[in-house]
């Protein structure tokens, strides 16, 4: 148990967001005892915003709800068994350019039930553009889910680069780990379920130049759309993990 009472050794498999369709989560979040949070979590590749999701999950109970993962899950099928929009967002994915807004929407839309979780949820890496915010924001309206707050985290770019270049992400899980930061108990192997330890194809030098440039095209004036709904909380990313996690607790979470 956390402080919180959460279970945290009872981690959700998070299968109706990863599938999509009819999939079932094993060990789905319950109602926590207080505030359902709803956040959105912006920043630039590399920032640390998946670690930070693993960590708010882990202590609010919300469910970290990641488009990356939905693609990076899309690649473990047979090529038969993913649709031709899917086939087509991976490409774009490997190049480190945007998925268009079109395939991301249906993809969101076809997991809505993920947005009206009894445990809130944390989405990371969506919205990625000013045309999905507008989308999210008339769905979560419909759905009558309103954000509580959009974290938005900041960090220099000798230190993404640095954090992009040993990152090594769970073949299985898709747990977080970095070759020197946070680095696994065995090298090579998943803390959480020894599952193989890979570096992404998106991870290469050429793929991040072009994310970053994605990123200040399309997805950095979305600090300006959520500072003018009065949502936006804005993180230094520097230091350790538990260091950014205190200083979000205390800037967007303490109140
Ligand atoms: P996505 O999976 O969303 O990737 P991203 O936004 O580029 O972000 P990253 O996962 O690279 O970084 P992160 O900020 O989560 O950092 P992390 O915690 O891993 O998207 C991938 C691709 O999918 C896109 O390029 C696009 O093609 C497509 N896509 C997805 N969503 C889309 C959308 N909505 N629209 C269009 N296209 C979409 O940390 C990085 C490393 O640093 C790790 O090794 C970690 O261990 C380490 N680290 C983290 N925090 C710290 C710390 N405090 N101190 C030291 N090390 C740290």
């Amino acid at each position: 148990m956390n402080a919180k009472g959460l279970d945290v050794t009872k981690k959700s498999d998070r299968a109706a967001w990863l599938k999509g369709g009819n999939a079932i989560c094993s060990n789905p979040p319950s109602k926590p005892a207080g505030r359902i949070w709803r956040l959105v979590l912006l920043g630039a590749p590399g920032v640390g915003k998946g670690t930070q999701a693993a960590l708010l999950s882990d202590r609010l109970g919300a469910c970290q709800l990641s488009t990356g993962d939905v693609f990076r899950a899309a690649k473990c099928l047979g090529e038969g068994e993913r649709s031709p929009a899917l086939e087509a967002a991976l490409h774009y994915m490997v190049r480190g350019d945007l998925v268009p807004d079109e395939t991301v929407l249906g993809i969101v839309q076809e997991r809505v039930r993920c947005l009206r979780c009894c445990g809130g949820f944390l989405l990371d890496g969506f919205p990625r553009t000013v045309a999905q915010a507008k989308a999210l924001e008339n769905l979560l309206k419909k759905e009558n889910v309103p954000l509580t707050t959009v974290l938005n985290y900041e960090l220099p770019l000798d230190q993404i680069v640095a954090r992009l270049s040993g990152r090594r992400t769970c073949s299985k899980c898709k747990a977080v780990f970095h070759v020197t930061n946070m680095p696994p108990r065995v090298k090579g192997i998943c803390d959480h379920c020894g599952g193989e330890l890979i570096q992404r194809e998106d991870d290469r030098p050429e793929s991040v130049r072009v994310r970053m440039e994605a990123y200040e095209k399309s997805t950095r004036p979305l600090i300006d759309f959520y500072q003018k709904r009065g949502l936006l909380v804005t993180i230094k990313a520097e230091g350790s993990a538990e260091d950014v996690y205190e200083r979000t607790r205390v800037l967007a979470l303490a109140q």
